[in-house]
C-alpha cells in the first residue's frame, strides 16, 4: 500500500471509530448521521491543521479561548517535559518547586493578593471559590449564616451543578435541574440591550446598583458573595461601562459582600491587559482562572485570595473543622504548574498583552465600519476579544436568528478561517459572533480574521431577502 492509500485508510477508520465511540462536547451527534464528524490533528502559531490536512486560522484558539499563547511553544512542552521526568505528581496538601513558583509568580502579577490555590477546571476553581466565601463568613460569624451567591444574568461559571446554579445563561442550565439552592440573578450589564430601557451615560449605571435591590431581595445576612465575569465571555462579550465595578464594590462593601472577579476566559491578557478586572478601578476579593493559566497545554486552574480571607483559616489546632477541608487530587499535577509558569513567562517576554491590547484595537478598527449594515448591530471587543451583534431589524434590535450565524460560521470555516458564535447560552439572544484567536496574532493574521467576518456578513446581507 502506497503512503497516501495507508494516511487515506487511518482517516477513515478515525471517522468511523469517532463516530462510534467519542460522545463529544455541546454537540448534537444527530448531525453525524449526514456529516461527518471534525477531528483537529495539529497546531503551529495560530494554525490548527484537521485530518484531512485542511489548515485553518484558529480564530478561537482552541474551539474555547484557551490556547493564549498559540500552538507550538517549545519552552511549555520542555517544562512540562522536565517536571514530569522529575516528579510528575504530589498531592496538594504538600508544596512542590512547581507550585510555589507558580504562586510567586501570580501573586507579583495581582499586587494585594496573597494566597494561590490549585485545582484542574475553571468550574472547579468557581466552586472553591464558593466553598471559601462560605466557610468564610461562617467562621467568621459562628451563628450567622451568610451563604448565599449572587450572579448575573447572561454569565457564565461552569458545568457542574454549583456553578451551572451560579450561571445566568438558561439554555445551559435547562433539564439539568433540581439546581442547588442559595444562589440569585442580577441583571446582565449590556448597553446595547440595556434592561432598564435606558442610555448611557444618562442611566445612573442602574444595571451596576441592581446589585442593592438583589442583596435587599435576599436578606443582606444571607448573602455571602458575587461573581462576575469581568468582561461576559460566552454570554454575548459584554463590556460593563467604566463606573460599573466601582459601584459593584461600593454595594458590597456596605453589605460586606465578597467580590468573587470569574478570570477564566479574561484572565492572561485575553482582553489586552494582564486581567480583566484591570480594566477597571476596584478590588475584589477573590480571583478565579483557568483556560489561559496554561494556555491549555494542562488542565490546571486557580484560586487566587487576599490575605483576610486566608486568616480566616486559621483554626485552633482543637478545631477539626475549622481550616479548609477541600481537595483536588490533580491539582497536585506539578507540571500543571511548570506548564503556567513557562506560559506566563512567554506572554510577559513576548509582550502578548500588550500584542492583544494592539492587534484587538486593529480588528475592531477593521469591522466597526460592519455596523452601518442593517443586520449589524453592534461591534465591540477588548483585547483580542471581539464580539459582532446580529439582529433581524436595526430598529427593533429584533435578534437575528441563530441558524443564520451558524451558516456563517461553517462559510468562514469552509476558506480556513475559525470563527465562533454564542451557542446553547441565553434563549433567543444567542445572536452574537465571537473571536478570541491566540494573543501571538500579527497583522496580517489579524486583516485575514477580518476578512472573514467581513466577507460572510456582507455575502449574508446580499443573499437574505428581506
Ligand atoms: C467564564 C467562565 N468561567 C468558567 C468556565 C468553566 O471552565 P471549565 O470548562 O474549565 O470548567 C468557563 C468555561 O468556558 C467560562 O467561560
Amino acid at each position: 500500500m502506497n503512503k497516501q492509500a495507508s494516511i487515506e485508510m487511518k482517516v477513515e477508520e478515525l471517522v468511523r471509530l469517532q463516530k462510534e465511540h467519542l460522545w463529544l462536547h455541546m454537540t448534537n451527534h444527530k448531525a453525524f448521521e449526514t456529516q461527518e464528524p471534525p477531528i483537529m490533528v495539529s497546531g503551529k502559531g495560530c494554525m490548527v491543521t484537521d485530518i484531512h490536512g485542511k489548515e485553518y486560522l484558529d480564530g478561537l484558539s482552541g474551539a474555547i479561548w484557551c490556547v493564549n499563547v498559540g500552538y507550538g511553544q517549545q519552552a511549555i512542552v520542555n517544562a512540562i517535559t522536565e517536571q514530569l521526568q522529575l516528579l510528575p505528581f504530589y498531592g496538594g496538601s504538600t508544596g512542590t518547586p512547581p507550585y510555589i513558583r507558580l504562586a510567586q509568580k501570580l501573586v507579583e502579577l495581582l499586587p494585594g493578593f496573597s494566597k494561590v490555590y490549585v485545582a484542574n477546571s475553571g468550574s472547579e476553581a468557581n466552586e472553591k471559590s464558593f466553598k471559601m466565601s462560605r466557610q468564610y463568613f461562617r467562621q467568621k460569624y459562628p451563628g450567622k449564616d451568610k451563604y448565599k451567591i449572587i450572579y448575573r444574568h447572561r454569565d457564565y461559571h461552569g458545568s457542574t451543578l454549583a456553578v451551572l446554579a451560579a450561571t445566568g445563561q438558561d439554555e445551559r442550565k435547562a433539564g439539568y435541574g433540581p439546581l442547588p439552592l442559595g444562589f440569585a440573578e442580577m441583571p446582565h450589564a449590556l448597553c446595547y440591550r440595556c434592561h432598564f430601557g435606558k442610555t448611557y451615560p444618562g442611566c445612573n449605571i442602574e444595571c451596576a446598583r441592581a446589585l442593592e435591590t438583589v442583596i435587599k431581595q435576599e436578606g443582606p445576612d444571607s448573602v455571602a458573595a458575587v461573581i462576575l465575569e469581568p468582561i461576559t465571555a460566552g454570554g454575548g462579550i459584554i463590556i460593563p461601562v467604566a463606573e460599573y465595578y466601582p459601584i459593584i464594590q461600593e454595594i458590597c462593601r456596605k453589605y460586606e459582600v465578597l467580590m468573587v472577579m470569574d478570570e477564566v476566559v479574561n484572565g492572561f491578557g485575553r482582553t489586552g491587559k494582564m486581567f480583566g478586572y484591570q480594566h477597571y478601578d476596584f478590588e475584589p476579593d477573590i480571583l478565579t482562572m483557568a483556560k489561559g493559566l496554561a494556555s491549555a497545554y494542562m488542565p490546571i486552574s486557580a484560586v487566587v485570595t487576599k490575605k483576610y480571607i486566608f486568616d480566616q483559616f486559621l483554626a485552633d489546632p482543637a478545631d477539626t473543622l475549622g481550616y479548609f477541608r477541600d481537595i483536588s487530587t490533580f491539582g497536585g499535577c506539578t507540571a500543571g504548574c511548570a506548564a503556567a509558569i513557562a506560559n506566563i513567562n512567554i506572554i510577559q517576554e513576548q509582550k502578548l498583552t500588550e500584542n492583544s491590547a494592539a492587534m484587538g484595537q486593529y480588528l475592531l478598527d477593521s469591522l466597526k465600519d460592519l455596523e452601518e449594515l442593517p443586520m449589524v448591530g453592534e461591534v465591540r471587543g477588548k483585547g483580542l476579544f471581539l464580539g459582532i451583534e446580529m439582529v433581524e431589524d436595526k430598529k427593533t434590535k429584533a435578534p437575528l436568528p441563530e441558524k443564520y450565524l451558524a451558516q456563517m460560521v461553517a462559510e468562514a470555516k469552509a476558506d480556513g478561517v475559525i470563527i465562533g458564535r454564542m451557542a446553547r447560552s441565553v434563549s433567543g439572544l444567542n445572536n452574537v459572533f465571537t473571536a478570541a484567536p491566540p494573543l501571538i496574532l500579527n497583522k496580517q493574521e489579524t486583516e485575514r480574521l477580518a476578512m472573514a467576518f467581513r466577507k460572510v456578513i456582507e455575502k449574508f446581507h446580499t443573499t437574505y431577502a428581506k
